[in-house]
């Protein structure tokens, strides 16, 4: 049973880019619990402490971020089958005393999808670009959705190759030369990389290649509009930012602290909007 009343925390290092706890705070006022949302800078060396001591420090759960993804990931007792195929934790929470680690990106990546580009999963192939830590929450989802034709292309393609390996069936390696042919019958195209992130260029890709009914999305979300998107839109294609990603990644970590599952809106969009400086 959720604490109405719990802390929950994002921990990072450095943690200031972090939007959650606007996020999070907002729906606590919204749903006026008396919880609590706070970011917790703490090093990588101190991590595995700070995960020992959270029953202690009265925490119910809270958001794991960058650096502490994949030692989160270790630590738990306990992963979600998401978690598990991800290899990356970023959501903490309680069974009892056991200590449970979810991935949340995936479920916040479809959910979007499903919000501004609805039938979106019935595209016959997808087109993915980057090999991260991003891609591969990008590709369980995907193949989840039943999406079972996706090309994955990437700047270092033995990168490319492994995660293809990992995902098995479905999931096909492709170099950045291919790109271009492979968008001819794709109805979903994403980018995972952080190209067109805060100003810098976009991925060199020929939209004009696409279907026209072809949806376009970006996981980059600083800009909001990225060069990817604004392409996109000016050949009339359906471009849906990452932003909403980002806020429904968050519904099932707060259902889990305060049992009550908020919405993603657009009040909640705007404030965070705002807090971009946009
Ligand atoms: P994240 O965890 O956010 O996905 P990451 O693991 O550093 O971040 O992955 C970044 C992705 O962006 C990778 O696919 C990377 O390509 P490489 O695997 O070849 O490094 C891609 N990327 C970053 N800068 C790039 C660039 N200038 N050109 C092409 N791809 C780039």
């Amino acid at each position: 049973m959720a604490d109405a009343a719990g802390r929950a925390f994002v921990c990072g290092f450095p943690l200031a880019h972090s939007r959650s706890p606007v996020i999070h705070r907002h729906w606590l006022r919204e749903h006026g619990l008396s919880g609590s949302y706070d970011p917790v800078e703490v090093a990588p060396e101190r991590f595995p402490t700070f995960v020992s001591e959270l029953r202690d420090q009265g925490f119910v759960g809270g958001n794991v971020t960058i650096p502490h993804k994949e030692q989160a990931f270790r630590l738990v007792a306990k992963r979600t089958e998401e978690a598990e195929a991800i290899g990356a934790v970023n959501t903490l929470w309680f069974e009892g005393d056991v200590l449970v680690g979810g991935n949340t990106d995936a479920y916040g990546f479809g959910a979007n999808l499903d919000e501004r580009a609805p039938g979106w999963q019935r595209c016959n192939k997808a087109v993915v670009l980057g090999a991260g830590g991003a891609s591969r929450a990008v590709l369980y989802a995907l193949l989840q959705r039943g999406v079972g034709n996706i090309r994955l292309v990437n700047r270092t393609l033995e990168r490319a190759q492994a995660l293809a390996n990992h995902f098995g069936t479905g999931v096909t390696a492709v170099g950045w030369d291919d790109a271009d042919a492979q968008l001819e019958d794709a109805g979903l195209l994403v980018n995972t990389t952080s190209l067109g992130m805060n100003g810098s260029s976009g991925p060199q890709i020929d939209l004009s290649r696409l279907p026209e009914t072809a949806v376009v999305t970006d996981i980059v979300y600083v800009p909001l509009h990225t060069p990817l998107l604004q392409d996109a839109s000016a050949r009339g294609l359906r471009a849906v930012d990452g932003l909403g990603m980002l806020l429904h990644q968050a519904v099932p970590g707060f259902e889990r602290w305060f049992g009550v599952r908020p919405v993603v809106s657009d009040a909640l969009r705007a404030r965070v909007i705002a807090d971009l400086g946009g």
